[in-house]
C-alpha cells in the first residue's frame, strides 16, 4: 500500500509550501527533508555544504531517504537532489506516491535568486543557467508518478489537484 505523498522537484518548485498546506488539507503529518536534517545534525544546509562538501549532505540525505520512507500518513517534501541517488528513488517509491512539482526556468529563477540559502544558487545565476541546471536533473525526475505544472497556478490550485 502506498502510505505518503513525496514531492520532489527542482528547487524552487513550492514543493515545501505546497506539502504544508497539503498535509493540513487531508489530516496527514507534514516532513520536509531538509528541515529533518538541518534537525538532526544541527547544521543548516549551507553550513553542511560549506563546511563537509556535497557529498557529506548527499549522505545525509539518503539516511534521511531510508528514514522517512518507513513512516505513513505523511507528506514529504524532498530537497531537489534527492532524486540524484537511485537508492533514495527506490526508498520514496516504495514508501508512497511520488509527485513532481514543476515550474519554466524564469519562473524558478524568479523565485529562488530573491532568496539566496541555497548553497548551490548564485546571485550571478540567471534564467538560461537555472534552464541547464534544469535540463541535468530533468531524466532524475522521470520517477515520478504524477508531474504537475505550477507556472500558472496558484498554491491552492496546485494542492487542489493533488488532494
Ligand atoms: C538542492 C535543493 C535544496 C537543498 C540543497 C540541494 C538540490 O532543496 O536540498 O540545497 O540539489 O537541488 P530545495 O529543493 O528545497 O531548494
Amino acid at each position: 500500500m502506498k502510505k505518503n505523498i513525496v514531492l520532489i522537484g527542482f528547487m524552487g518548485t513550492g514543493k515545501s509550501t505546497v506539502g504544508k498546506i497539503l498535509a493540513h488539507k487531508i489530516a496527514y503529518e507534514f516532513i520536509d527533508t531538509d528541515r529533518e536534517i538541518e534537525r538532526v545534525t544541527g547544521l543548516t544546509i549551507t553550513q553542511i555544504f560549506d563546511n563537509h562538501g556535497e557529498q557529506r549532505f548527499r549522505s545525509e540525505e539518503t539516511v534521511m531517504a531510508r528514514k522517512v520512507s518507513e513512516k505513513t500518513k505523511k507528506v514529504i517534501s524532498t530537497g531537489g537532489g534527492i532524486v540524484l541517488r537511485q537508492e533514495n528513488v527506490t526508498a520514496l517509491r516504495s514508501t508512497g506516491i511520488i509527485i513532481e512539482l514543476s515550474a519554466r526556468p524564469e519562473i524558478i529563477w524568479q523565485r529562488i535568486s530573491r532568496r539566496t540559502h541555497r548553497p548551490l544558487i548564485r546571485k550571478e545565476m540567471d534564467a538560461q543557467v537555472i534552464a541547464e541546471m534544469m535540463a541535468q536533473r530533468e531524466p532524475y525526475y522521470q520517477c515520478a508518478d504524477y508531474r504537475i505544472d505550477t507556472s500558472e497556478k496558484t498554491l491552492v490550485q496546485v494542492v487542489e489537484e493533488i488532494a
